[in-house]
């Protein structure tokens, strides 16, 4: 049977109906029928080929949310019918170092789920097992597919370096991600400052758990909070003054980016060196990071916030982020 989604054929194309033939079910795969899928600014990247890595035509997606249609052989722990997510990943080797220690999102070989096979902006996706995370039921579906994929890169950064509810922490950036790291940070204790280049956001970056509102493009307003922060996570893709928010940071502190900016990092060194501070990045989480965050999320009602836009409208939906409107996260709804 075909797989029915919405394809383009080149940078900057509109999405086409495509159909697939998707061959034989692995031994290891489970296979979705999609009910929703969130929209990442990382789809829109890789519609437009930014990162040199798409191939065309590529069907895009992989914030999913659905239920599981067919199992491969070796799957054991889920049963059909079951409501899982996916996100960035759809597999990877489960037998090197990083898999065997629990850093799969770290596996050299780890397969982006629209990295040269085709994602959930269609009616069925597959997936490894590994990686097709069950939903916890309090957990409404048709807002969850954004946790998948931006929801643990912004919850991944918490564990990973071990952000205490003590800490100040701020965001860069009050879009898809950002909007979920508030909510996180928030839910776990922080006093969360939100930097945003969007004037009219302040109010809404209150009501999503921030503590405080700056401007992210003013330097004048970032040397106001000098030596504030222990934590800041960048969720934005563009070049900010990076030596201004360094300088934000208290001693130890760290700035942490998770947005994919094309330019490289210009910042002084001796900053770092004086204050023992840090410059880092990281992709998703592990398997076991992205179960976790559900089960936090449920525990502290932590819902992103959606507008919903049928799968026919995918086009509408992807010019609404390509122009920076969404309030704040677009999720296509497969009525078929
Ligand atoms: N590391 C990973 O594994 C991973 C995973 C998922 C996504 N990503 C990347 O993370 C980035 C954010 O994704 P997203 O889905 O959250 O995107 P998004 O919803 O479009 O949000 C990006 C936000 O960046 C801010 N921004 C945009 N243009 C700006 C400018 N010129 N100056 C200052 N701020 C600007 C805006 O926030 P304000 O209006 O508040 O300024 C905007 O809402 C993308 O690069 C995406 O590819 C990385
Ligand atoms: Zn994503
Ligand atoms: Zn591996």
């Amino acid at each position: 049977m075909k797989f029915q989604a919405y394809a383009a054929t080149g940078p900057g194309e509109k999405l086409q109906p495509f159909e697939y033939d998707p061959g034989s079910l692995g031994k290891t795969e489970v296979e979705i029928k999609v009910e929703y899928c969130g929209i990442c600014h990382s789809d829109l990247s890789m519609l437009d080929n930014e990162w040199g890595m798409t191939t065309y035509p590529i069907v895009p997606g992989h914030e999913v949310i659905g239920v599981v249609q067919a199992i491969g052989e070796q799957v054991n722990h889920l049963k059909i019918s079951q409501r899982v997510g996916v996100g960035w990943n759809s597999k990877s080797c489960m037998s090197c170092e990083l898999c065997i220690g629990g850093n799969h999102n770290l596996c050299s070989k780890a397969q982006g789920m629209i990295v040269g096979r085709h994602g959930a902006f269609a009616d069925r996706v597959r997936a490894d097992a590994a990686w097709t995370i069950p939903l916890p039921t309090t957990i409404k579906p048709e807002v969850a597919g954004p946790l998948l994929c931006g929801g643990v890169t912004v919850f991944n950064p918490i564990v990973q370096f071990d952000v205490k509810p003590t800490d100040r922490v701020g965001v860069i950036g009050i879009g898809g991600l950002g909007h979920m790291a508030l909510k996180f940070l928030h839910a776990y204790g922080c006093e969360v400052t939100a930097f945003s280049s969007s004037l009219d956001k302040e109010a809404e970056t209150r009501s999503l758990g921030a503590d405080h509102y700056v401007n992210s493009r003013d330097s004048q307003a970032l040397e106001k909070i000098a030596g504030s922060l222990d934590f800041i996570l960048c969720t934005v893709n563009v070049s900010l003054d990076w030596p201004a928010y360094i300088n934000v940071l208290r001693p130890k502190g760290r700035l942490h980016i998770v947005g994919a900016v094309m330019e490289p990092i210009g910042v002084p060194i001796f900053p770092l060196l004086v204050g023992q501070k840090s410059i880092s990045g990281s992709p998703i989480g592990s398997p076991e990071t992205i179960a976790k965050m559900l089960e936090f999320a449920a525990r502290h009602n932590i819902e992103p916030v959606v507008e919903l836009f049928p799968l026919t409208q995918v086009n509408e939906a992807i010019e609404k982020l390509r122009h920076g409107k969404p309030r704040y996260r677009l999720v296509l709804v497969n009525e078929g």
